[in-house]
This record gives structure tokens, C-alpha cells and sequence, in this order.
């Protein structure tokens, strides 16, 4: 039995498991009903109208229907609710339902007005930028947020690590700068093993659970953890919006929390050793990691953030040509968007991930993101310094890899 004093990795393994033990089984059941029976009409209606109005079930109410509660997903938002030290959470179909959900909040609570600092996820960009959900960005860096910062402003947003690049922020400098405004980090990254945004100031913390919180590549989902007023207000918008979490998705994510820990640091040891071994070839003119001397200027990896985590971006001499020669090499390294599972992915950030960023926020074409996994550092090495001696190579880019990219750098 887990206690308030059990350390971090004894909750990961026990959190969000209270009465599954009750239910005579050792791993949380899944329950797949869409619709639960009702026990009368009147205490249908009375569960109905508290759930739909954000609040959690009462220990005499009916879950009534999925789309209002659903008894794995409620494990996994309180088990991811205590790993960050939130007061709940809540969870969604994928990342960018959570923050949909989110934007939908504060845009219908009269603050549509939002901060963002760059660079940030091209997804979470592209929907910022666009405005699609009714609010309005002003790109801000950190030192202009608290200026940019109006009294219709509902929220500041931040990745840190930033997704591609990694660049650390200040997060408690940023919630200073927010000031009442509510901070959003974007915790993918580093997840709660290495960092817990809401102990530096933040008032939301969100996950696209696809990556590291799964583990396995096997399961979309996202969750957003805060206070018990931002969990009622976007219980309600789920529960109006139907962008909810599916209860094995739901399964697998609260069983993924589970070796957490395990994963991250073990992915983060091989990441370290191998940024190092990359930084050493030729064809790399820089490698972003917080691990390496030089790339931490605000000493936050000991601080802030336990360590630097197991994302490596590497920017490629050679620019697109090269980037393409090299993830187009790669073969144990899969080409492929998404990260923070157990094997390892290369993806060119500017053509993919981020192609909807705008021309000037775009990554450099000669950066690539790398994920790295739980393979042996060496099998990794072997396949990654090969492909960079392939990117090295001083051949003409083909006509086709030059067309690639100018539609690339057009959109
Ligand atoms: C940092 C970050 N935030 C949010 C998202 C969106 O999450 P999802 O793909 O689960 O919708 C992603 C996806 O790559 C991401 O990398």
C-alpha cells in the first residue's frame, strides 16, 4: 500500500489503483459499457445534470453514460493527477483534444486572448496561429510576456523542453511574468518523472499522452491536469464536446505511468551518450540537449528539470538535403512522426511536424528530431553515424528532393 510519504516511483506504480483491489482483481478492470443502468429516473436526472455540469461522480450517482464518466479513465486522470501534483486531470481522445478542450474553456469564459512563447508543437501552433477556436495568439518570447499579457488574456502557453529544438524556459520566471494569468506548460517532454511544472508556478499542465506517458506507440490520448475549478470546467466541455478518451486507451495509459520512471530515465542515459557521440561527426554543426556543456545557459537541468530527457535534435550540415539523406538512411532508427516510445524515430521537423508553422517560427531545414528508445546504445550508434556519414555525402541533391522541399518551404 502506497503512503503520502512512498517516493515517486512507488506511486507511479500504485496511483490511481484505490478500490481495484476491492473489486477482487490485481489490474484495473475495463469496463466498456457506453450506457450504465439507472436506478430511477429521478437519480438519473440528478447524476446526469452534475456530470454534464463538470462535477465528479458522487458516491450515490449513476455514471449514466460514457461521454460523462467512465470509472478507467477517472483512475488514469487521478493517477496522472498525483504523479504531477495536481488536484485532478483530465483526459482526452489525444493531445490535441486536451487542448482544444482547453482553448474552448478559456475562449467561452470570456478570455480568448492568448500568449504564446515559440517554439511549441506544430500542431499546438497551427491551431494557436489559425485561431480556429475562437482565440486570439500574441507570440510573445519571455521576456515580452508579461507586456503582452491583457485583461482578456486567459492563458500564457509553453513547451519546455520545446518541441523540436528542446529549449529550456524558466517556468517559475514565466509565472511571474504571467502574473494572475494561468500558466500552461506542455509537460510531454520532460513528463512528471523529470518535471513538475505546477511546483514552479504553472496552473496547467498538459500531455499529448500519445508519447511517453503510453511508452509503446500503441495508444492516442491527452490530459491535462490543474486545479479542481479547471477539472470541472473541462469535465464539462468533454462532457459536451465528446472528445473523450477511450477506456482502453485509458487502460493502457494509466499501465504505461506504471514504468514510467523506468523508461524515461533509462532512454535519458542512452540520449546522453549518444548526443555526445553525435556532436563528434562532421556532418553535425550543432546538436541540441540540455545534457551538453554549453546548451543549459540557465542551469535548469538539476533545478528545474531532473534531466535533460531523451530527445535529441541535431541540426545537419548540408541543410535539407542533408536532413533527408540522413532519415532516409536511417534503417534500426524508424522515419517516422512521434516519440517517447521504447524504440527509437527520426523525423525532419520543417516537413512534417511543423510544416503548418509559419515561415520565419519554422525549424531550420537541417535540423532532425530524434527519439530515442530503449535499444543499446551502440546498435544506436552504429545506425545513426552511418546515416550521418550518408548525409555527409558530397553528391547533388536529386531534382525531386529539391522540389520536395520548396513545396515544404511554401506552405
Ligand atoms: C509537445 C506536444 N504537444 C502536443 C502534441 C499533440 O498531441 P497528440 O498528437 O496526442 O494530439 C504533440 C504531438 O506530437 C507534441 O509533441
Amino acid at each position: 500500500m502506497q503512503t503520502s510519504t512512498s517516493r515517486f516511483e512507488t506511486r507511479a506504480v500504485h496511483a490511481g489503483m484505490d478500490g481495484v483491489r476491492e473489486l477482487g482483481s490485481h489490474v484495473p478492470p475495463i469496463d466498456l459499457s457506453t450506457t450504465n443502468p439507472l436506478p430511477s429516473v429521478e437519480l438519473g436526472g440528478r447524476s446526469y445534470e452534475e456530470l454534464a455540469g463538470g462535477q465528479d461522480l458522487g458516491d450515490d450517482r449513476s455514471a449514466v453514460y460514457q461521454r460523462l464518466w467512465q470509472p478507467g479513465v477517472a483512475r488514469f486522470e487521478s493517477a496522472l493527477a498525483e504523479l504531477e501534483g495536481a488536484d485532478g486531470a483530465v483526459a482526452f481522445a489525444s493531445g490535441m483534444a486536451a487542448l482544444s478542450a482547453l482553448l474552448i474553456a478559456t475562449a467561452s469564459a470570456g478570455r480568448p486572448h492568448i500568449v504564446a512563447v515559440r517554439p511549441l508543437y506544430g500542431g499546438t501552433d497551427h491551431v494557436l496561429d489559425t485561431g480556429l477556436l475562437g482565440t486570439e495568439v500574441s507570440w510573445a518570447t519571455v521576456d515580452e510576456v508579461a507586456d503582452a499579457v491583457r485583461a482578456d488574456t486567459g492563458l500564457v502557453v509553453v513547451e519546455s523542453p520545446a518541441n523540436p529544438t528542446l529549449e529550456l524556459v524558466d517556468l517559475a520566471a514565466l509565472a511571474r511574468a504571467a502574473g494572475t494569468v494561468p500558466l500552461l506548460v506542455d509537460n510531454t517532454f520532460a513528463t512528471p518523472v523529470l518535471q513538475r511544472p505546477i511546483e514552479h508556478g504553472a496552473a496547467l499542465v498538459l500531455h499529448s499522452a500519445t508519447k511517453y506517458l503510453g511508452g509503446h506507440g500503441d495508444v492516442m490520448g491527452g490530459v491535462v491536469a490543474g486545479d479542481r475549478e479547471w477539472v470541472e470546467r473541462l469535465r464539462q466541455v468533454r462532457a459536451l464536446t465528446g472528445g473523450l478518451l477511450h477506456p482502453f486507451a485509458a487502460y493502457l495509459l494509466h499501465r504505461g505511468l506504471r514504468t514510467l520512471p523506468v523508461r524515461v530515465r533509462a532512454q535519458q542515459a542512452t540520449a546522453g551518450e549518444l548526443a555526445q557521440r553525435l556532436a563528434a561527426h562532421p556532418a553535425v554543426s550543432s546538436v541540441h540537449y540540455a545534457g551538453l556543456p554549453g546548451q543549459d545557459p540557465l542551469g535548469l537541468v538539476g533545478r528545474q528539470q531532473a534531466g535533460p530527457g531523451s530527445i535529441i535534435a541535431l541540426d545537419l550540415d548540408g541543410g535539407f538535403e542533408a536532413a533527408q539523406r540522413f532519415v532516409e538512411a536511417c534503417e534500426l532508427v524508424t522515419h517516422a512522426v512521434s516519440l517517447g516510445g521504447v524504440d527509437s524515430l527520426v523525423q525532419h521537423p520543417a516537413s512534417l511536424t511543423h510544416r503548418p508553422v509559419a515561415g520565419e517560427a519554422k525549424p531550420a531545414a537541417g535540423v532532425v528530431r530524434l527519439s530515442i528508445g530503449l535499444e543499446h546504445v551502440d546498435d544506436l550508434a552504429d545506425d545513426l553515424l552511418r546515416a550521418l556519414d550518408v548525409a555527409a555525402l558530397t553528391a547533388a541533391p536529386m531534382a525531386s528532393d529539391r522540389r520536395t522541399f520548396a513545396a515544404a518551404a511554401a506552405d
